[in-house]
């Protein structure tokens, strides 16, 4: 019988649509693993699961006037079906909200009441005066008392990732209203967290093999002694507490959503009790994927907890990767920075967007993501290293045709490509037992960049000349190259890798193993490209930030004024009707966006050079205005269209259809091109329009 294995990736908030830094932080790090252990021959239970539950989903909720319920559902439902183009998989993909999932919740609360390890108790707790409620953490932001950065929430601050108190926070309001909430003492029940100081800094002392920042992290934590936690909360959204007097207050978020990875063994395994006996089974380990800010909560929290129930084991390896960005900037899917999985996966194969990930890995420390970066490594890395070598070998080896083992006569080039081989495979081996996913995608490329020089210096179409075990050996090692990057491949590229290993004429899944056998080198049926590059399509439309300096009544034209700009260095007066809706005040120091080449115009007698965006509406003109922290000058773009060189007609112009569009989170300008909505962007951010407006306007 196959050894089993459990492992889990965080449940993410059912609160909005997955970024890259998501992706990149836990999901593809985790599936990258999960191939591997299978193709190790363990057999992988994983499960993740949408966390529907607590305040990230009833402030989303609130803001776009939705019930939890369905902003729950809507984001399962998007994010499904991101993993499942990216080819993420779980054996079981649970919701919070399910009644299974409630059942097992109450079920180990119940527990933990019984073994005295939940006690209730009372607690001071943010109140709003204005909204006559007690405050769920989130619902109170203010400055962290750690690091100093401004928007803190009650429960955790963002930025140096430290687990608060709303009464830790300096300056605390409530985010419903602005207003400064009270403290008052409320009943509540709690987690006998204390209790497991010791055994918990033996656990971690135990686990030398975690990686640096999980363990310092942890340490540290501990370290800082264990205090009892408030496990239930005052809100009408979440799982029932199982406990009399309180029916108007549901059990924490965090609390219940750990449990939510016992839920999902129950539910792949289809068995509550075979799933409790696997749990049981001190043989079998359990890892966990994760973002840097979950540490905590899967190295401390939840490790107590089982220690509470009493029956299960406890984490085996808990990994957090640090952060991706975007461009420089933190992703932030209010602050419109970066782009979705939605929007990536409307623009790239899902393959190329898993390799540009793998390659900028946030694993160890912090990392950047760039579009223009991700292009490059497409390719000149993907395509023009690994994807031409695995080309040109299964060519000449389909010209050839099958070369069995026996049949050549290695020189020392093929005896030097062996031996890379077998490194690489060694490392990659031990990288991936390490859950050093990065690592093992650098022995996969350096073994990618190597098959270039290996075919050039071997120059099997010389060695082909004379047909003899020469020329057998050069396709012979060039094919079995190509069968070890496919084989490793399979963990990180999926279907690109399936494609060859079956063009090899392998049909399953080819185990990994340090000693691969590579009895027959041959190719069914003819090759084709695996890959096309990226081209960017070009586009005549430049659009700048600029700013107003100065505003003067046209002298001949009532409605029309005349604006002085500056755009970096350049300066230009252009003419704009929009007096209706902007006093000459209002105008001043805005920064707008500029049609930069369009042919000048002269408008009663007046040049104007150069057009601004806006967007007209019942209400009047909405300008587009640029982001507050890109200056003046900065190009803007649009998606990962070039800028063509040229003059624009005013009628080009007018048929481009520029609009405002719903992102999901707030109303931007975009730029419909061949059917997709494509943000307008300055300094990596969306531009933004001045008031409100609705979507589908035309930006004139
Ligand atoms: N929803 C949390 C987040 O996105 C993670 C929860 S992990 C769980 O940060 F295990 F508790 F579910
Ligand atoms: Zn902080």
């Amino acid at each position: 019988m196959k050894e089993k294995v459990f492992i889990f990736v965080a449940l993410p908030y059912a609160n909005g649509v997955l970024h890259l830094g998501h992706i990149a932080g836990a999901y593809l790090p985790y599936d990258a693993f999960r191939r591997f252990m299978i193709l190790r021959d363990f057999e992988v239970i994983s499960t993740s699961g949408s966390d529907e539950h607590g305040t990230p989903i009833t402030i989303r909720a609130m803001q776009e006037g939705l019930e939890p319920e369905k902003v729950a559902s809507k984001f399962h439902k998007i994010n499904r079906e991101v993993f499942e183009k990216m080819n993420i998989e779980f054996s079981s993909y649970i919701e919070t909200s399910s009644e299974i999932h409630k059942q097992v919740v109450k079920d180990f609360i119940l527990r933990l009441i019984e073994k005295g390890y939940v006690y209730e108790g009372t607690m001071v707790q943010p109140f709003c005066p204005h909204d006559n409620m007690f405050l769920p953490d989130r619902y109170v932001t203010g400055k962290c008392p750690k690091c100093g950065y401004e928007n803190a929430r009650g429960d955790q601050c963002e930025h140096c990732g430290s687990t608060l108190e709303p009464s830790e926070l300096i300056s605390p309001v409530c985010v419903l209203d602005g207003f400064t909430p009270e403290f008052r003492e409320t009943k509540h029940l709690f987690f006998r967290l204390s209790e497991f100081q010791d055994r918990l800094k033996k656990y971690i002392e135990e686990r030398v093999y975690w990686k640096d920042n999980v363990l310092k992290y942890s340490r540290n934590f501990i370290s800082q002694g264990l205090k009892d936690r408030p496990i239930t909360r005052d809100l009408s959204w979440g799982v029932d507490v199982p406990f009399e007097g309180y029916e108007n207050k549901k059990i924490y978020v965090w609390f219940e959503a750990l449990i939510g990875y016992l839920t999902g063994v129950i539910v792949a395994t289809g068995d509550i009790e075979a799933a409790k006996r696997l749990w049981k089974d001190p043989e079998l380990k359990h890892y966990y994927f994760m973002g840097k800010d979950n540490i905590p909560f899967h190295s401390i929290i939840w490790p107590s907890m089982l220690l509470a129930h009493g029956e299960y084991t406890l984490p085996y390896f808990v990994a957090a990767n640090e952060y991706l960005n975007f461009q420089g900037k933190k992703f932030s899917k209010s602050g419109g920075i970066g782009a979705s999985m939605e929007e990536i996966l409307a623009t790239y194969d899902p393959e190329y967007v898993r390799f540009g990930l793998f390659y900028n890995l946030p694993e160890g420390h912090d990392a950047d993501f760039s579009i223009e970066e991700f292009q490059n490594k497409i390719n000149n890395e993907l395509i023009d290293k690994f994807g031409n070598f695995i080309n040109r070998a299964l060519i000449l080896s389909f010209k050839k045709g099958p070369i069995s083992l026996d049949q050549v006569a290695q020189n020392n080039l093929d005896q030097e490509a062996e031996k890379r081989i077998n490194s690489a495979l060694v490392s990659f081996i031990n990288n991936m037992n390490r859950v050093s996913i990065k690592e093992a995608f650098k022995d996969w490329l350096e073994l990618a960049r190597y098959s270039n020089i290996f075919i050039t210096e071997r120059k099997p179409w010389e060695a082909c000349k004379r047909d003899d075990g020469n020329c057998r050996a050069s396709i012979y090692t060039s094919m079995k190259i190509a069968f070890s990057l496919a084989v490793m491949g399979q963990v990180f590229l999926p279907v690109t890798s399936r494609k060859v290993l079956k063009w090899l004429g392998y049909d399953a899944p080819v185990p990994i193993t340090e000693n691969l056998l590579f009895p027959v080198a041959q190719v069914n049926g003819k090759p084709e490209k695996l890959f096309e590059k990226i081209v960017n399509k070009g586009i005549n439309l430049k659009l700048s930030v600029a700013k107003i300096v100065n505003v003067e009544d046209h002298p001949n034209a009532e409605k029309l004024y005349l604006l002085d700009l500056e755009i970096g260095e350049e300066k230009r007066r252009i003419i704009s009707g929009i007096k209706d809706s902007y006093t000459k005040e209002d105008l001043l120091g805005k920064k707008i966006i500029v049609v930069m080449n369009l042919k000048p115009a002269v408008i009663r007698g007046e040049k104007s050079n150069g057009m601004l965006l806006a967007a007209e509406d019942d209400a009047g003109v909405h300008l587009v205005l640029a982001p507050d922290d890109v200056d003046p000058g900065s190009q803007v773009n649009i998606g990962n269209l070039s800028i063509e060189d040229g003059e624009l007609s005013i009628e080009a112009f007018r048929k481009m259809e520029i609009k405002t569009w719903n992102n999901g989170n707030s109303i931007i300008p975009v730029l419909n091109y061949e059917g997709d909505n494509i943000p307008l962007q300055a300094g990596g951010k969306s531009l933004r329009i001045d008031g409100e407006v609705k979507e589908g306007i035309r930006v004139k």
